[in-house]
C-alpha cells in the first residue's frame, strides 16, 4: 500500500503544478466494475483480441465483432464513474492547464463530467461508418446487428481503435504538446504495454515533469516515474486533491 508521505509529495506536486496532465488506462474503471484487459480477469485471457479487436477480424465477420461489442455495451451501461473518476474532474477543474488522456473506451470519464480530454483509442458509445466516415454517437443497448449508417445505409463499425490502426492524428499531436509542456503526469490503472500510451510518461519525464503512478502492480513505467503509488484508482486518487 502506498505510504502517506508519498501520497503526500504526489499530493503537493499536483497542488503547485501549472500544467496537469492526466494518463488513464482500465484500471481506474476496475473500480466501477468494468473488466480490464489483462491479468488475472483481464478480456484478453477469455478472448482473442486478434478475433474481435482488428480490422482484419471485423472484414472477415462484423457480425462476430458486433456481438462482442454489443456485450461490452450491456456490461458497461449499467456501470458509474467512482470517486477516481470524480477527483479527475476536480483536478480539471482547479487546474488552468490541463489534460486527461484515457485509453479507455467505456465513456466513464465523459460521464463523470470530463471535459477537456483526448480519448485515444476511441469511445464504445460512438459509432463510425465503413464507407462516408461520419461519426455519430450511439447508445442502443444491444445495437441492432449489423448497423448500418443512417445517411449511406452502408455498415457502421464501432468509432474505437483497434490493434494495427493508427491513432487519429490530431489526438497525438494534442497529446504531445500537453506531455512535453506539462509539470506533472499522473498515471492511473494502465499496464502500459500498449504503444503509442505506453511512451507517454517517458516523454513527460524526459521533458523534465514530475511523474507518478497509481498501481496495485508492478508496471514498466514503475522504474522510471518519480513516485510509484501502489494500491488502487478508487481509494489513493482522493488522497492527491
Ligand atoms: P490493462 O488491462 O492492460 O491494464 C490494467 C492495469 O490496471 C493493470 O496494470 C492493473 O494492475 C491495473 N489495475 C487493476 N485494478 C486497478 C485499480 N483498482 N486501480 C488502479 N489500477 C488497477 O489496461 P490498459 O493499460 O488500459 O485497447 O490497456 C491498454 C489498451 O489495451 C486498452 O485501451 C485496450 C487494450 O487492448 C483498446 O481498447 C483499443
Amino acid at each position: 500500500m502506498a505510504s502517506m508521505s508519498d501520497l503526500g509529495i504526489v499530493r503537493d506536486h499536483i497542488a503547485a503544478a501549472r500544467s496537469l496532465v492526466v494518463l488513464t488506462g482500465a484500471g481506474i474503471s476496475a473500480d466501477s466494475g468494468v473488466p480490464t484487459f489483462r491479468g488475472a480477469d483481464g478480456l484478453w485471457r477469455n478472448f482473442r483480441a486478434e478475433d474481435l479487436a482488428t480490422p482484419e477480424s471485423f472484414d472477415r465477420d462484423p457480425r462476430l465483432v458486433w456481438e462482442w461489442y454489443n456485450w461490452r455495451r450491456e456490461l458497461i451501461a449499467s456501470k458509474r464513474p467512482n470517486p477516481a473518476h470524480d477527483i479527475v474532474v476536480e483536478f480539471e477543474r482547479r487546474c488552468s492547464q490541463f489534460w486527461l488522456i484515457t485509453q479507455n473506451v467505456d465513456g466513464l470519464h465523459r460521464a463523470a463530467g470530463s471535459q477537456r480530454l483526448s480519448e485515444i483509442h476511441g469511445n464504445i458509445w460512438k459509432v463510425r461508418c465503413t464507407v462516408c466516415g461520419v461519426v455519430e454517437e450511439n447508445r442502443d443497448v444491444p445495437i441492432p446487428i449489423l448497423p448500418s449508417c443512417r445517411h449511406c445505409q452502408e455498415l457502421l463499425r464501432p468509432h474505437i481503435v483497434w490493434f494495427g490502426e493508427s491513432l487519429a492524428a490530431d489526438d497525438l499531436a494534442r497529446c504531445a504538446t500537453a506531455l512535453r509542456s506539462c509539470d506533472v503526469l499522473l498515471v492511473v490503472g494502465t499496464s502500459g504495454v500498449v504503444y503509442p500510451a505506453a511512451g507517454f510518461a517517458a516523454v513527460a519525464k524526459e521533458a523534465g515533469a514530475f511523474v507518478a503512478e497509481i498501481n496495485p502492480d508492478p508496471t514498466p513505467h514503475s522504474g522510471i516515474v518519480d513516485v510509484s503509488l501502489k494500491g488502487r484508482a478508487k481509494e489513493l486518487v482522493p488522497f492527491l486533491l
